[in-house]
């Protein structure tokens, strides 16, 4: 993250984030460009090293409007969907629909129809009955993936853990609904198998999951003689959003990755296939921070100290859903020298559990009016914004080569009650 003092005045992505502030208001979620770009170029640099053919997918759930679909082009990445609303944002980006693949555990027919007609190409099937569903809606053969479960345990939190047999996502290999699926996709008439497709969870540090993951399919693929010409090896590879966390070790996690996948595909005579990644918060989360205004100060003495800005659980839903950690940090370093003090920085909705952070260090002399940025907010922030409390989801700016530009408006109150309908007698 390109973060630091100049003067005592914080500076994002070389610009000076309190005049940012003051042009756009708060809470405001700022990006560096350059950052995403940077990260969706590594991806590239390293999957080529290793495969002639692959993709870099963008899970557009961690972050989407139509200027990051733009982004996502000039950088000649792919897209994941998993919504209508996802799917029409990134077309109406001007992702070109053969770059889109659809995602779900539960796609309405409508939406199937919706993303057929729009020129979806590649499906990613997740259950026996959306076997059936996909193939009456298409008229013609569309290419899909399997969605399956290899089985292996990944270290992270519960809600964000994937790729275990007792999940409502994909189909097991061990317990024999997988290679089901697979029989009845090349028995649909409107279905061409084209591979398999497994995320294993989220937030991982650690390559052993994917280089498992890679075994026990192998080993499956093996066994019942199953070809694919495609490999979808999912994302969730970890970010940094405290000194505690491990990212993921992009270049060192896929010489191991390749390096199993080549030995499997050797050992048992297949070709190495496409290979597709689907990063999405490796690509947005440390790109971003987000900045609040501080209202209320409460000392309870001898407790606690109560820092209240102005958002909260609304804008920032991970710490209360996960018991996520962020770093929270002043946007102004005050030179009369008030040291740190531990506070706990919480948001104005009603609600006990809308914390941001729980003894984050903040100078003691905190008070109303001053900024505080949360860092490392790029990812699954705005996306899971609400409007509990009738809370507006705020701004959110890029910082590019040409300044700082705004990509999404603030909300205003008018969109808050614009599909309300009284009941007239
Ligand atoms: N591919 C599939 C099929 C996924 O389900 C996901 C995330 C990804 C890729 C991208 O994972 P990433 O690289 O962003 O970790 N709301 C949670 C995260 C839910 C992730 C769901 N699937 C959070 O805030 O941590």
């Amino acid at each position: 993250m390109s973060l630091e003092y100049h003067n005592d005045k914080l500076q994002f992505g070389g610009q000076d984030v309190t005049s940012i502030a003051e042009r756009f208001g708060t809470p405001l979620i700022i990006y560096d460009e350059a950052h995403m770009r940077g990260m969706m170029r590594r991806y590239h640099t390293v999957l080529s090293s290793h495969v002639e053919h692959y993709s870099v997918s963008y899970a557009s759930k961690a972050f989407t409007s139509l200027q990051m679909i733009q982004l996502l082009k000039e950088e000649d990445m792919e897209i994941d969907v998993v919504s209508s609303g996802e799917l029409y944002t990134a077309i109406r980006g001007g992702i070109d629909p053969s770059r889109i693949k659809f995602h779900g555990n539960n796609k309405t027919p409508e939406e199937l129809e919706f993303a057929l007609a729009q020129g979806v190409t590649l499906f990613i099937i997740d259950s026996l009955d959306e076997i059936t569903l996909l193939d009456e809606i298409a008229d013609s053969p569309v290419n899909v993936l399997l969605r399956v479960n290899p089985g292996v345990d990944v270290d992270t939190h519960e809600f964000i853990s994937t790729g275990q047999t007792d999940s409502k996502f994909g189909l097991s290999i061990a317990d024999g609904t997988a290679l089901k699926a697979v029989k009845e996709i090349e028995k649909a008439e409107n279905l061409d198998f084209k591979g398999i497709h497994y995320h294993l969870g989220s937030q991982l540090s650690d390559p052993a999951p994917f280089v498992n993951a890679l075994t026990a399919v192998y080993d499956w693929l093996n066994d019942h003689e199953i070809e694919i010409e495609i490999l979808n090896m999912g994302g969730g590879f970890g970010v940094r959003y405290t000194d505690e966390d491990i990212r993921f070790p992009v270049e060192e996690g896929f010489d191991e990755i390749f390096t199993r996948l080549k030995e499997m595909t050797s050992q048992y005579g297949f070709s190495i296939p496409h290979v597709i990644i689907e990063p999405g918060r490796s690509i947005t989360a440390e790109a971003a921070i987000t900045v609040y205004e501080v209202g209320t100060v409460k000392d309870i003495p001898g407790v606690s100290r109560y820092v209240s800005v102005n958002g909260g659980m609304s804008d920032h839903i991970r710490t209360p859903l996960y018991g996520a950690e962020y770093d929270i940090i002043p946007v102004t370093q005050r030179p009369d020298g008030a040291d740190s003090t531990p506070v706990n920085v919480v948001g104005k909705l009603c609600e006990s559990g809308d914390i941001i952070g729980k003894n984050k260090p903040l100078p003691a002399n905190i008070r109303r009016g001053d900024l505080v940025a949360v860092k490392t907010t790029g990812a699954y922030h705005y996306s899971m914004a609400s409007n509990y409390n009738q809370m507006l989801k705020p701004a959110v700016v890029f910082i590019t080569s040409d300044g700082v530009r705004e990509v999404i408006k603030r909300q205003t109150l008018d969109q808050l009650i614009q599909n309300d309908v009284l009941m007239e007698d």
